[in-house]
């Protein structure tokens, strides 16, 4: 190609210059001990564009999906990156050129653009012998978990009717179901919600279809043993705003943090709306329980619109400094009168992507991982300005203690989102490894850290080195669906 990458903080620096690298390497260079007892697959997804963006800028959820593969075999670890081969990639790919123009705005795309704007780079998930790579706009892309080679969409055998289907599926630990959603289910700007439930085998089991009072974005939910939870962020949709041009989402500072409380058997009758506080942008989850009759959600929450590129009607975005977050844990009580629900707070410091021990997930539990950033440690000014998404601390957070334990790994440094892998099958909750890729914003290379999740201030055990460097990624998960069976990288 001859177009160059436009040199904004989305497209450049360490963090964000697009990698586009699809390779295999078998048996990366490990230094430390990385234990033999870890096998299985950590697989993750970065928005990483194929082209440089038609409108000569773009926001850094727009990204194609590239998805990577580490393979962890008996202390050794292969890694595999293929791009997912969306339509809309192989559409770009034909033309040579990005076709599509503002983030989830078809009618801002080219003539030549493929009719699904779908880029599956939020998440992945094993499931059913295949890997699901996900956006919150569409249905999921199916890739081999092995090969990394696409399938093709993902309906799920015909099952699911949505238009479009959650990046944040909760698999339950005690059925291996997986739990899903959709908003905008029935296409852009539709306040319809969708809920399902399915078996292991791909056998849909139940699904609830309702509607919100309102379009808005829904990003991730949060599941208990009875009970689903959707949070409706303050930022909605106004299709003839897009056909003006505008973004898919505006932040409105007028709108509560509003949530759906759903029981799992339930039906479109059973849902009960809770409204917290305005001009609150609730985040990812780490998990939720319920106990006692109350459902308790734990989840990052910040004080104003973190998402600056989707501004409020105005044009405002708060600058990333004057906001405050926080892990909160929000209770909701179906025995109240009052829709009213107000957070507490459970740590004092800000932090996103939170991980706990799947084991735990929708069950009562103290152990979190997250990233953090701690503003009195040093960064180096020879990077630049910090970039978005900048988490100078790897934290083990006891939810229940309110304890926590992190590591710095130096003032040019920043973590993508952490892995919890248990020690055995047995090992109580919250005891195993943490593992997370480490961006060095100084040489601008990448590694895979792994460190003992209850001695985090110790450092890594193992950096495993990587020979490219690594874009910002989203989610992922660890996967023992496919064997570790690394050495089939090198006899292919
Ligand atoms: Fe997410």
């Amino acid at each position: 190609m001859t177009t160059s990458f436009p040199q904004t903080p989305e497209f450049s620096g360490a963090l964000y210059t697009p990698s586009r690298a699809e390779v295999d390497v078998f048996d990366l260079e490990v230094e430390g001990t990385l234990p033999t007892g870890i096998n299985g697959t950590f697989y993750q997804v970065s928005p990483d564009p194929q082209y440089p963006p038609m409108l000569g800028h773009d926001i850094f959820f727009n990204g194609d999906g590239l998805v990577s593969a580490f393979f962890f075999d008996k202390g050794t670890v292969s890694l595999r990156r293929r791009y997912v081969q969306t339509d809309r990639l192989l559409a770009q790919r034909r033309e040579g050129r990005s076709l599509n123009g503002i983030y989830r705005n078809i009618y801002t795309n080219d003539p030549k653009a493929a009719g699904s704007n779908t880029t599956a780079n939020t998440t992945v998930q094993a499931y059913n012998g295949v890997l699901l790579a996900m956006k919150e706009d569409a249905l999921p892309y199916a890739l081999d978990l092995r090969t990394l080679e696409t399938l093709g969409v993902h309906d799920f055998g015909g099952q699911i009717l949505s238009q479009t289907f959650t990046a944040h599926p909760k698999v339950d630990p005690l059925t291996g179901n997986l739990l899903a959603f959709s908003y905008e289910a029935k296409g852009d700007g539709s306040p319809d919600l969708a809920y399902f439930e399915l078996a292991p085998d791909g056998t849909l089991l139940h699904e609830i279809w309702f509607q919100a009072p309102y379009a808005a974005m829904v990003h991730d939910f949060a599941v208990t043993a009875h009970h689903v939870v959707f949070p409706l962020i303050p930022l909605t949709v106004d299709v003839a705003r897009m056909k003006d041009g505008g973004q898919h989402f505006q932040w409105q500072p007028d709108l509560p943090q509003l949530f759906a409380v759903v029981p799992r058997q339930g039906s479109s009758r059973d849902v009960r709306w809770f409204k917290g506080p305005a001009n609150g942008f609730q985040g990812h989850t780490l998990n939720a329980f319920e106990e006692d009759g109350l459902i308790h959600v734990d989840m990052p929450v910040t004080g104003g619109n973190i998402f600056y590129f989707f501004p409020q009607a105005d044009g405002f975005v708060p600058s990333p400094e004057t906001l405050s977050s926080q892990l909160m844990r929000w209770t909701f009580d179906l025995c109240a009168d009052s829709d009213r629900v107000e957070p507490v707070a459970l740590n004092d410091f800000p932090c996103e992507f939170p991980r706990c021990d799947d084991r735990y997930i929708g069950r009562p539990y103290e152990h979190g991982f997250v990233l953090a950033f701690d503003p009195q440690r040093p960064y180096n000014p020879a990077n630049g300005p910090m970039p978005f998404q900048f988490f100078n601390l790897l934290t083990h957070i006891n939810v229940r203690t309110g304890k926590s334990e992190s590591w710095f790994a130096g003032d040019s440094e920043c973590f993508q989102e952490p892995i919890f892998v248990p020690r055995s099958t047995d090992a109580g909750e919250g005891d195993g490894y943490v593992i997370a890729l480490l961006n060095h914003l100084g040489n601008h290379t990448t590694e895979l850290l792994v460190l003992d999740s209850f001695q985090m201030e110790a450092g890594p055990i193992a950096r495993i080195k990587l020979p490219l460097r690594m874009r910002m990624s989203l989610h992922g998960c660890w996967s023992q669906a496919f064997p570790p069976q690394t050495r089939h990288l090198a006899e292919e």
